[in-house]
């Protein structure tokens, strides 16, 4: 392993754990040194036959412009503000006719989880306003945008309400309650 890919080891089964999404951000900005780990998290990411299909854009410029292309929080009446915008996005892009889209999933998780790691808030994004976003990105040729992932320090504690039988997220006294299925109901016993 070079020194490049060198990482303390934590706890990742509490990082996925705990890891929620975050709509609410600090107005701090995200350190390169962290972005860069989160890259590298994608980077060693499994892909299918190892294709590596996926490049990956940092931005922490024309932030509000991205914002205007992202959409949030689809089950309930609320968007971040301006002042709770993200402050850096990651956009996962995939080579046209190359790898499959599971590889842009388990490169977004790598980012989220290495970032949680860095006492990062993030969300996925995929709700997004792509013809506007790629004119903003100037995209390389050959690939396309599949992903954002907003970044930021977290401003929020959202809660998982367990064992519940409803995918809908709410908000209680401010705090979001993110609804997660019972073990029982997705552990299928053979
Ligand atoms: C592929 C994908 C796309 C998503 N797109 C959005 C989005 O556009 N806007 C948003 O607010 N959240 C988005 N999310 C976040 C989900 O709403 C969130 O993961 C889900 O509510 C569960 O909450 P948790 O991540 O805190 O466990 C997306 C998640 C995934 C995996």
């Amino acid at each position: 392993m070079s020194a490049e890919t060198e990482v303390v080891v934590m706890d990742a089964y509490r990082a996925i754990m705990e890891r929620r999404s975050i709509r609410k951000y600090k107005n701090r900005d995200v350190p390169e040194d962290i972005l860069k780990k989160c890259l590298n998290a994608a980077r060693l990411s499994p892909s299918g036959a190892n294709l590596q299909p996926l490049k990956y854009m940092t931005l922490t410029e024309d932030l509000e412009k991205i914002f205007g292309c992202t959409n949030w929080a689809g089950y309930i009446d609320w968007n971040p503000s301006k002042d709770e915008m993200p402050r850096a996005y990651i956009a996962i892009l995939k080579e046209e006719d190359k790898g499959q889209d599971i590889d842009v999933g388990i490169a977004a998780q790598s980012i989220c989880l290495a970032a949680k790691n860095e006492g990062l808030g993030s969300c996925i994004l995929g709700a997004l306003d792509k013809e506007k976003l790629v004119k903003i990105l100037k995209m390389p040729e050959n690939y396309e945008l599949k992903l954002l992932i907003a970044l930021g320090y977290p401003d929020e504690r959202p809660e998982v309400v367990e064992d519940s039988e409803d995918v809908e997220y709410y908000l209680e006294e401010d705090v979001l309650k993110v609804t997660k299925k019972p073990l029982e109901k997705v552990w299928i016993r053979r």
